[in-house]
């Protein structure tokens, strides 16, 4: 499966994806980055693996249908099956999900349907959650409303402030984003009335507790 992994910023999950990419076995190959920014930490990440990367500057285009042309003419030159958005901060129109329907991933950092758009950790502390984590998810036209593929959970320590907090979910990121892209391109995730099924793969464990059971 190749894949193009869409960045605005420092591009750590990108970096998890290239990691696990380069490993022997790995169905996913990682064929290009584009960046939205001509300053996204993350290009130099996609350097280091010998991964071409472009700029497409949403400040360079009149709109963001101009915007998304010139994203779909990179992306198309790549020749691409997926799209991983990757702490990518524009908002893709109904057009251009439409025109790659399911076939495009985001990482959202909450457990989906909570905390839907930006803020995600100092809204979960503000909302006294308990679990808090991450969702690999489809992209439909809802902001980050389409089925949830894979979700890792975080449980919330007595002092977190937003920014503990978002380091211990982004390391549970850096986990789940590369295993639920395995599991696209090994082709065992069925999407099935709005839901996406996994198949073949073992069920998690047991429940994470929080207070943990030994309190
Ligand atoms: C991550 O927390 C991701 O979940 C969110 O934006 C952040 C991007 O971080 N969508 P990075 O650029 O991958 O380091």
């Amino acid at each position: 499966m190749k894949v193009a992994v869409l960045i605005s910023g420092r591009g750590s999950n990108l970096r998890s994806l290239l990691e696990a990419a380069a490993e022997p076995g790995y169905p996913a190959e990682i064929v290009c980055v584009i960046a939205n920014r001509p300053d996204a930490g993350g290009l130099d990440h996609a350097a280091a693996f010998g991964i071409a990367s472009q700029v497409v500057d949403h400040k360079s285009y009149a709109d963001r249908a101009a915007f998304e042309a010139a994203l779909t003419e990179a992306l198309d030159g790549a020749g691409i099956d997926l799209i991983c958005l990757a702490g990518f901060m524009r908002v893709l129109s109904g057009a251009f999900v439409r025109r790659w329907k399911n076939r495009i991933v985001n990482i959202h950092p909450s457990l989906l349907p909570l905390f839907p758009g930006l803020d995600t950790h100092a809204r979960a502390l503000a909302a006294g959650v308990k679990l808090h984590g991450c969702s690999v998810h489809f992209v439909n036209e809802t902001v980050d409303g389409g089925a949830i593929i894979g979700q890792a959970a975080v449980a919330v320590q007595t002092g977190d402030d937003a920014e503990s907090l978002a380091a211990r979910v982004l390391e549970a990121e850096h986990r789940l984003y590369p295993l639920c892209l395995r599991l696209l391109a090994e082709d065992r995730v069925r999407l099935d009335d709005g839901q996406a099924r996994i198949e073949g793969t073992p069920e998690a464990g047991s429940a994470l507790f929080s207070p943990d059971l030994s309190a």
